[in-house]
């Protein structure tokens, strides 16, 4: 994970210091793996779409660590070059990418025979070409790091097995938000396919059932609790699992 120290077109930089950058980080289980990061000594870059709540979740975290607030909305793809570029200029690579942002709607969710197409196009527009289109925007970045270790935040709900069994624990009358997390999922299996052959990792986490915004509080842990899995893929070591999906208990099936 750690660099050599040397320059970077801003001037000198503590280039020992891991980088991160966490979608979505300005609350929920983004916002406390960008604190758990900070923690271990990481830059965190938290990708916020709204200025005055990334720059509070900037103060919010100030003395957890090097934390620094990028305006970035995941279905902008000139915030996400913005970003890119401003990131680039302070940094030399990216060691790490949460792709976290995400979203569910709950108006015209439903099983396939009645969700509204609309629904699917706005869920899948975050939860799968956001993570897509950030991806792509940071991956030449995330190439230059010793190790690269890229994190997509699923669920099981996006499990196709998990959808298959009955009495699954994922298993809603939904279909928008978990079928974006299955092509997450998708995403995670061929981006591992695709830089096999690289020190990068790439896999998909469920951080379980935590209590946020997303699922109006019912869940039944803290996001601090959920952000610790996110954060255990982040930092894998050299012999860690890549294109694999995994929750705090061990492997989730696709
Ligand atoms: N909570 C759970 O139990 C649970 C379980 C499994 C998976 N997950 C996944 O965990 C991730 C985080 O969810 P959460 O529970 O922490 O939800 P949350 O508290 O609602 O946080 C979602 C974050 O995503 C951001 N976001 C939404 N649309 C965005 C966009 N277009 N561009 C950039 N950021 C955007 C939100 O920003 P704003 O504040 O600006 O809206 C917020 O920071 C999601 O991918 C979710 O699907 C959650």
């Amino acid at each position: 994970m750690h660099r050599s120290a040397g320059f970077s077109r801003l001037g000198f930089v503590d280039t020992n210091k891991p980088t991160a950058l966490v979608t979505g980080a300005n609350k929920g289980i983004g916002f406390e793996t960008a604190r758990q990061l900070a923690q271990q000594g990481f830059t965190v870059w938290l990708g916020c779409r709204d200025d005055e709540r990334g720059k509070a979740a900037e103060a919010a975290l100030a003395d957890d660590g090097d934390v620094r607030f990028v305006q970035l909305d995941v279905t902008d793809p000139e915030s996400v070059t913005a970003a890119a570029n401003r990131i680039g200029d302070e940094a030399e690579a990216l060691d790490v990418l949460v792709n976290n942002a995400g979203i569910a709607i709950a108006d015209g969710e439903g099983f396939p025979g009645a969700v509204q197409l609309e629904t699917i196009r706005q869920t899948f527009d975050v939860n799968f070409y956001g993570a897509l289109r950030v991806t792509q925007e940071f991956l030449p970045l995330v190439r230059k790091a010793r190790a690269g270790r890229i994190v997509n935040v699923s669920s099981t709900m996006g499990s196709i097995s998990a959808a298959l069994t009955p009495g699954s624990v994922g298993r809603f009358p939904i279909f928008a938000y978990p079928a974006s997390k299955t092509l997450l999922n998708s995403l995670t299996a061929w981006l591992a396919v695709e830089l096999g052959a690289t020190p990068i990792k790439v896999n998909s986490v469920c951080p379980g059932f935590n209590a946020t915004d997303l699922n109006n509080h019912t869940g039944t842990q803290h996001p601090a609790e959920g952000a610790k899995v996110v954060v255990q893929a982040a930092t894998l070591p050299a012999d860690g699992p890549s294109g694999s999906f995994f929750d705090a208990n061990g492997s989730v099936g696709w």
